[in-house]
């Protein structure tokens, strides 16, 4: 692998707490590597699992999802399903080939500047380890992603008969 190699990483952090947590990195000037691209969502219980495949399809290296810490999501629950939803996101993209190294979710609260700086710090030392990710799955890549989209709607509809708090 090639010592050049600098992972791109996609980091979809919670509008309330780890953006505010990112942001705080970056005002107090603390140094971490620039490999991480931040999308910002209302609550890390809206992202989707076909959202993190979409993003190694749109060959992203890597995928971090940060929230605020359990008991301190805005929307209540947020985070729980968050939670409940990450081992099986993590099952899944091993079962499709994408190393474990490639995929974190963490809490980080908006006064943790310094430790999500450290958290980049580390997955970017991770997957320079595994190199970049190749669609080892081509065309199944879709498939699945189909696959995983029709059973988020059966799962969200099932949700919304019980009541959600952030909408997802
Ligand atoms: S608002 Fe931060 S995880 Fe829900």
């Amino acid at each position: 692998m090639s010592d050049n190699f600098e992972p791109k990483i996609l980091g979809i952090l919670c509008n309330w707490c780890s953006y505010a947590g990112a942001d705080l990195a970056g005002t107090s000037r603390l140094k971490y590597p620039a490999n991480i691209r931040i999308v910002k969502v209302m609550c890390s219980g809206r992202v989707e699992p076909t959202l993190i495949l979409k993003a190694f399809q749109e060959g992203a290296d890597g995928v971090l999802i940060s929230g605020c810490h359990p008991g301190d999501c805005h929307y209540v629950d947020g985070n729980i399903k968050t939670l409940r939803r990450t081992p099986l996101v993590a099952r899944l993209l091993t079962q499709i080939g994408i190393e474990p190294e490639r995929f974190k979710q963490v809490w980080v609260s908006a006064s943790e500047g310094e430790k999500f700086g450290k958290i980049v710090e580390q997955m970017v030392e991770d997957i320079k380890k595994v190199g970049p990710y190749q669609k080892k799955m081509g065309d199944q890549l879709d498939v699945v992603m189909h696959e995983v989209a029709a059973s988020a709607k059966e799962a969200a509809a099932a949700e919304e008969k019980g009541g959600s708090n952030c909408g997802s």
